[in-house]
């Protein structure tokens, strides 16, 4: 959550069933390096207290429009100038309506009022109060109004009904709000990675793979998002949840992802490899578990496709940016690859070793880029390098066309 460090973000909250989760946000808001202020209106003190707000936040609660403060300020003012950012959640359908209308008769709706930095609001109801014209409308003014709102999840619902009305997870709130404070350089732009391990079967039950755990990649495809772009992610099999509203394709061998891949690229304005792509597949997988009945068993390999090698062909005005993982002469094995694969770039990775490469979260790398130039990355976490090989994406090969 690269751009929510640092940030001051002030949470609104509405009197709904969704309250609880709203406690669960602030945990993670602070956890991705943003401080955060609590308003409530009096209904959501009906749901959650605000001393447990208080109490996780690290502040007071802003609660009464007019309530004393020690240094005679009103938090509702002074908090709308210093928020680089206001989330809503729950947001009820009575908040949503006094926000389009500009009604301010509590400290939240006149806080809403005063404040200038992005808002986002993420309502939460019944699934036919959500869907009742009156709302409906609400929304499409406020989103005229440039104010983002969240739609609502789909799913069994406090009332005991099925539909949309459900706060969604504190994690997508979460990723949604880090998307409206990133910078949006990347706003149209049709990006393609390739993320994990690929598996090559040598019979139904056993396979020859590799320890990618697909974290440097679904952080690249995760700070394109972030930053505005449409992103697909070829993956191979990993433990992560799929990324939050990023079309996700997956598949198991690196046969599968050369279609997956060769099937999208031609769409793309910039291609990242960072799949770990299997070099060999079985020539012959067995139909049925192979019993352990010789002391030795001897597998045919056949090499694989070359995907990024035939991108590299293929390319005409994309960005194309593969990685090379090394355990030894990295500079020598990534020069050699980027101009054999005819790269734009290469993200040369130290592998092997505990804090760097295959699973770990953070990262140890090298950037060369084909005009000779390179760049030398000190230790930092995988989504660091994300947006840090971002930059230098934009700085290096879109700022200057
Ligand atoms: O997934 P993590 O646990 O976070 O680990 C991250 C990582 C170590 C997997 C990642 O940072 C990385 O280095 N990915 C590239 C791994 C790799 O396959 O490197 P390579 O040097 O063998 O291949 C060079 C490039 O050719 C890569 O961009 C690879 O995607 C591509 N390739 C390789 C073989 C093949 N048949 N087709 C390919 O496209």
């Amino acid at each position: 959550m690269y751009h929510l460090k640092n940030k001051t973000i002030i949470l609104g909250v509405s009197g709904g069933i969704a309250c609880y989760k709203s406690v669960e946000l602030v945990r993670l808001l602070q956890k991705a390096g943003a401080s955060v202020y609590v308003v409530m209106t009096q209904n959501a003190t009906r749901f959650v207290g605000p001393l447990t707000f208080e109490a996780i936040s690290g502040h007071p609660v802003c609660l009464e429009l007019f309530a004393p403060t020690p240094d005679t300020t009103f938090h509702h003012i002074q908090w709308a100038e210093m928020a680089d950012a206001v989330l809503v959640a729950p947001t009820t359908a009575n908040v949503l309506a006094k926000v389009a209308h500009g009604i301010a008769d509590d400290a939240l709706t006149t806080f809403l009022l005063a404040v200038q930095s992005p808002i986002l609001l993420s309502p939460s109801m019944n699934t036919r109060m959500w869907e009742n014209k009156a709302v409906q409308e609400n929304v499409s003014i406020l989103e005229n109004r440039n104010i983002s709102i969240l739609q609502p999840a789909s799913g069994e619902l406090a009332c005991g009904t099925t539909g949309a009305g459900r706060q969604p997870d504190a994690a997508i709130i979460v990723e949604y709000l880090h998307r409206l404070l990133s910078p949006q350089d990347y706003y149209g732009k049709k990006i393609l990675v390739t993320a994990g391990p690929t598996i090559e079967y040598i019979d139904p039950v056993r396979f020859i793979s590799n320890p990618s755990s697909g974290k440097m990649g679904y952080a690249i495809a995760r700070a394109f998002y972030s930053r505005g772009a449409n992103v697909t992610l070829i993956t191979g099999p990993t433990h992560i949840e799929f990324p939050f509203d990023i079309r996700t394709i997956s598949v198991q061998t690196a046969n599968e992802m050369a279609d997956a891949v060769f099937e999208h690229e031609s769409q793309m304005d910039i291609i990242i490899k960072a799949a770990a792509v299997a070099d060999y597949h079985v020539t012959q997988k067995a139909a049925h578990k192979i019993k352990k009945d010789t002391d030795e068993l001897h597998i045919a390999l056949k090499k694989n496709q070359d995907i990024l090698k035939e991108l590299g062909r293929r390319k005409k005005h994309q960005i194309l940016v593969g990685f090379a993982a090394e355990t030894q002469e990295l500079k020598n094995n990534a020069l050699q690859k980027l101009s054999a694969k005819n790269l734009d770039m290469i993200v040369a990775n130290i592998v092997g070793q505990k804090d760097s490469g295959f699973q770990a979260d953070t990262n140890h790398v090298m950037f060369f880029f084909k005009d000779g130039k390179e760049e030398s990355i000190p230790l930092m976490s995988k989504e660091s390098i994300a947006h840090l090989l971002l930059d230098r994406i934009q700085s290096n090969f879109l700022r200057a066309v």
